[in-house]
C-alpha cells in the first residue's frame, strides 16, 4: 500500500483542478468508478493476508470518502462560480423605459359600418349577408334588370372568367348590395327589416371611385310601407350618423329598374373655402339611391306583392365615411398606408353605441 499517498494527491489534485462538471465526472470514475484504480485496489485486498487487510482496508475505504467529498466539495464550488457568472452577466435594467408596440386601429370602413348598424339595430333592423361572387341572376335578372338593360354596361360589372365550353351560369363580382334582398326574402319572406352592408365591385377609378367599395343595402317589407316610412328612417339614421337633428334631406325622383317609383337622396351641404360642411348652407350632396320595391322584384324572391310592399335603399358607406370624417380621396382608403390608417383609423375600444355617441 506504498503507493497509496501518490494516488491521493493524484486524484485531490486533479479534483481541484477539474475546470468543469465533465472532468470531474471523468476523475470519478478513474477514481472510484467499477474499473477505477481504487476499486482495483480494494480488489486486491482479497488476497492479502489477514493481518495486512486489517490496515490496507480502512486506509482504502478513507481513501474513497475523502475523494468523494473532494468530489462533492469542488462540484459545489464549481456551481457556485457559474452562479456567480451569470450574475454578473444576466442582468436588467429594471428603470429602462418599457418597449412601446405599435397598436393597430379600425379603419374608417369598418367604424362606419358598425355606426350605421348600430342606428339601424336601434330601428329593428337585423343585419343580411349575401356572397360578393353572385350570379348575373341575383345581380340583374332578379332585380329587374333584363339582359339588354343599358345598367348591366352602366354599372362596369366584372364577369368571372369561363372557358368556351364552361356552360355554368355567368358569375359577376356583385356591383350592388341589392341582390341580397332577393337572397333574404327567398330565405325569409316578409314582413322583414334588414340592412346588408359589404362590398361591391364596378371597373371605375378616380378621386371617389374605386373598384371595390362598399355599400349597405336597406330592405323593409311589410303590409302598409310607404314613402313615408322610407323618408322617416333615412332622416332618423342621418340626423343620428352626422349627430345633426333636424338635417336635412331631398329626395329627387329618379329611376331604378328594381324600384318603382324611385328616388336618389341628398343631404345638405356647405361648401366654405373648399372646405365640406354636412348639415348647413344651400348645397346637396347625393348619398343614396332608393324607392318601394318593384312588384317584379318582389315576385323573384318569392314574396306576394298583393300582400306586402315595402321600400329599399342602397348608400355608399365609403361615401358616407369621407363625408362624416372629412377624408378627401376614396383611392387612400385601400392602399393600406399605415400613416393614413394611424390618421384616420379609430381605436379598438372606441365601439360605436348610441348612448355614448358615435363619433370620437
Ligand atoms: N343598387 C343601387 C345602386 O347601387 C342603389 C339602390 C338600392 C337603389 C335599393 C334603390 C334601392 O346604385
Amino acid at each position: 500500500m506504498d503507493g497509496l499517498d501518490a494516488v491521493k494527491k493524484k486524484y485531490l489534485d486533479g479534483i481541484l483542478a477539474a475546470g468543469d462538471e465533465a472532468a470531474l465526472e471523468d476523475l470519478r470514475l478513474a477514481a472510484i468508478g467499477k474499473k477505477g484504480e481504487v476499486a482495483l485496489m480494494m480488489r486486491e485486498l482479497g488476497r492479502m493476508d489477514p493481518e495486512e487487510r486489517k490496515t490496507a482496508g480502512p486506509a482504502l475505504n478513507a481513501l474513497k470518502d475523502e475523494i468523494n467529498s473532494a468530489l462533492a466539495a469542488r462540484k459545489a464550488s464549481l456551481g457556485d462560480a457559474a452562479l456567480e457568472e451569470r450574475l454578473a452577466t444576466e442582468w436588467l435594467d429594471v428603470t429602462l423605459a418599457g418597449r412601446t408596440r405599435r397598436q393597430g386601429s379600425i379603419h374608417p370602413v369598418s367604424q362606419v359600418t358598425e355606426e350605421v348598424t348600430a342606428i339601424f339595430a336601434d330601428m329593428g333592423f337585423t343585419v343580411a349577408e349575401g356572397p360578393q361572387v353572385e350570379t348575373d341572376w341575383f345581380n340583374f335578372d332578379a332585380l329587374n334588370i333584363p339582359a339588354e338593360h343599358p345598367t348591366r354596361t352602366e354599372m362596369d360589372t366584372f364577369y368571372m372568367h369561363r372557358d368556351a365550353d364552361d356552360d355554368r351560369p355567368p358569375h359577376v363580382l356583385r356591383t350592388h348590395t341589392s341582390p341580397v334582398q332577393i337572397r333574404h326574402m327567398q330565405a325569409h319572406g316578409a314582413p322583414c327589416r334588414i340592412i346588408a352592408p359589404g362590398r361591391v365591385y364596378r371597373a371605375d377609378y378616380d378621386q371617389t371611385h374605386t373598384p371595390m367599395f362598399h355599400q349597405v343595402e336597406g330592405l323593409a317589407l311589410d303590409k302598409a310601407l310607404s314613402m313615408a316610412n322610407l323618408k322617416w328612417v333615412l332622416e332618423e339614421f342621418f340626423a343620428a350618423f352626422f349627430e345633426i337633428d333636424g338635417i336635412k334631406t331631398r329626395f329627387r325622383a329618379s329611376h331604378f329598374p328594381f324600384t318603382e317609383p324611385s328616388a336618389e337622396v341628398d343631404i345638405q351641404c356647405s361648401w366654405v373655402n373648399g372646405q365640406l360642411k354636412i348639415g348647413e348652407g344651400d348645397d346637396w350632396m347625393e348619398v343614396l339611391g332608393s324607392g318601394m320595391v318593384h312588384p317584379k322584384v318582389l315576385a323573384a324572391g318569392g314574396v306576394d306583392a298583393e300582400k306586402y310592399q315595402g321600400f329599399a335603399f342602397g348608400m355608399g358607406i365609403d361615401r358616407i365615411a369621407m363625408l362624416k370624417y372629412g377624408i378627401p380621396d376614396l383611392r387612400a382608403f385601400f392602399d393600406s398606408d399605415l400613416r393614413w390608417l394611424r390618421h384616420y383609423g379609430f381605436a379598438a375600444l372606441d365601439a360605436p353605441n348610441l348612448h355614448a355617441g358615435l363619433s370620437r
